[in-house]
């Protein structure tokens, strides 16, 4: 077969693609999304699992994403269709193209309300409205700002156009520099705020609560929580890999790449594990405090330490930056696709894309106050709960689910071996049996044991 090359172009090197895709993947589902979740689901056995679930099945349906959209080198969807009708499949696979827009549009609309949330956190911090505030302090500033639509919209509405601005550009353009310095930076930042978490916080009892797991508070909700959060936080099941894996040029080594950009992508999440429960069991919260637990916990501390309001504002700040890399990545197939089926320019694309996000998170960010009652709720939870619930927990593992049928069931031995550029061997032999067997399985049990489904 002849090899394809992307209309849209191809990254400028190996290295931006690593850095892109880690763009994609490290972002709120790390700093904002994982400690809450953990504390949600009671700590170290969550921790666990989730650590399980990056390696069995995050890592080997990722490199089976970048591995089918090098190989058809267009919009998930069309690379779906194209790759089928390739190996004699029916093309009723494209739809995993449109199961993956879809869930790329319902992640991006609550996503962008909360990267709005890291907005006004950044501008808050710096005007040093948190400076020597208690715990409660915090907290009451934190649902203050959560009931107050108004404010909420405003910074929603600027974070949506940010990132239609990027990806209207051309992801290939921007991104590689912006990442190249700022994801340096988040880390360093990150890692200050474990030391001073180490001298000041419960730094011991954070320990046990992250790594020492009670195996008695795993219920099946916790594992498909933790294989949900895999998901999320690898940017895996809807195709965003898969588009970035479509720029990636033919000589890069797929497994090393994943292996890379996965293993950073959960450094992070259990750094900001470190920087947050040693202050939360200072402060005397509740790890269960829900998605407001970083916004609750990390300002007491900006708050206290000197040159605070500088540290704080730095860390909400590249905290924007994290999600805008990640956000970019969530619209990237759905314009992709406008461009190639609908022959729409990227600018325009860009615009229909993110205002129908922008008003799907409008919903979401009415769901927090004004119709937080309970007669608005949606099979008894908040629209933003019910949102994230189904995309995370069951839109991401079906996809992901199906992605991986297709890369080791459907697509022939030959064409796969090739495209990863791996010998006959173990490894080649390992990751087919993870995704042929363990993976499915993983999902099927998990997903349809909790949902019900059958
Ligand atoms: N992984 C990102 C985060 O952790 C969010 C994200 C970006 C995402 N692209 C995605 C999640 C695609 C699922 C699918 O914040």
């Amino acid at each position: 077969m002849a090899r394809r090359t992307s209309v849209h172009g191809e990254w400028s090197s190996k290295m931006a693609f690593i850095l892109a895709a880690t763009g994609s993947a490290v972002g709120l589902g790390n700093i904002w999304r994982f400690p809450y979740v953990t504390g949600e689901s009671g700590g170290g056995a969550f921790v666990i699992i989730y650590l399980i679930c990056v390696a069995a099945v995050g890592l080997p349906i990722m490199i089976a994403e970048i591995m089918l959209g090098r190989r058809g080198r267009q919009s998930p969807l069309n690379t779906m269709r194209t790759l089928a009708t390739e190996e004699g499949a029916t093309p009723a696979w494209q739809y995993v193209g449109w199961l993956g827009m879809a869930a790329g549009f319902l992640i991006l609309s609550f996503y962008s309300v909360v990267a709005g949330w890291t907005l006004a956190y950044t501008v808050r911090t710096a005007a040093g409205i948190f400076d020597g505030q208690t715990a409660d302090g915090v907290q009451a500033i934190f649902t203050s700002f959560i009931g107050d639509p108004e404010r909420l919209l405003g910074w929603h509405t600027i974070f949506m156009v940010m990132t239609i601005i990027v990806v209207s550009r051309g992801v290939k353009s921007g991104l590689e520099q912006a990442v190249r310095f700022l994801m340096p930076a988040l880390f360093v930042l990150l890692v200050a705020m474990v030391g001073y978490a180490m001298n000041t916080g419960q730094f011991e009892q954070a320990i046990d609560y992250l790594f020492k797991p009670d195996f008695s508070k795993v219920t099946w909700e916790v594992v498909l929580k933790a294989m949900g959060q895999a998901f999320f936080s690898l940017s895996l099941g809807m195709g965003a890999i898969m588009i970035y894996g479509s720029y990636l040029s033919h000589t890069a080594s797929i497994v090393k790449t994943a292996t890379i950009i996965a293993g950073m992508d959960t450094l992070v999440a259990v750094l900001a594990g470190l920087a947050i429960f040693p202050l939360v069991f200072q402060y005397g919260l509740a790890p269960s405090g829900g998605p407001g637990l970083i916004f609750m916990t990390l300002p007491i501390a900006f708050g206290q330490m000197p040159g605070g309001a500088f540290v704080g504002a730095a860390f909400f700040l590249l905290l924007v930056f994290a999600a805008w890399t990640s956000a970019i990545s969530l619209m990237e197939p759905v314009v992709t696709w406008l461009v190639e089926n609908r022959g729409m320019n990227r600018v325009k694309a860009s615009a229909w894309a993110g205002l129908f996000a922008w008003l799907l998170g409008v919903v979401s960010l009415l769901s927090l106050n004004v119709w937080s009652g309970e007669q608005f709720q949606l099979f008894g939870m908040p629209f933003m709960d019910l949102v994230d619930w189904l995309t995370a927990n069951v839109m991401l593992p079906l996809g992901g689910l199906l992605i991986a049928i297709f890369a080791a069931w459907v697509m022939s031995r030959d064409a796969s071996r090739a495209e990863l550029g791996l010998p006959e061997g173990m490894g080649y032999t390992a990751w087919r049996v993870l995704v042929r067997y363990v993976t499915p399985v993983a999902v099927i049990l998990v997903l349809f044991n909790q949902t019900g489904l059958i």
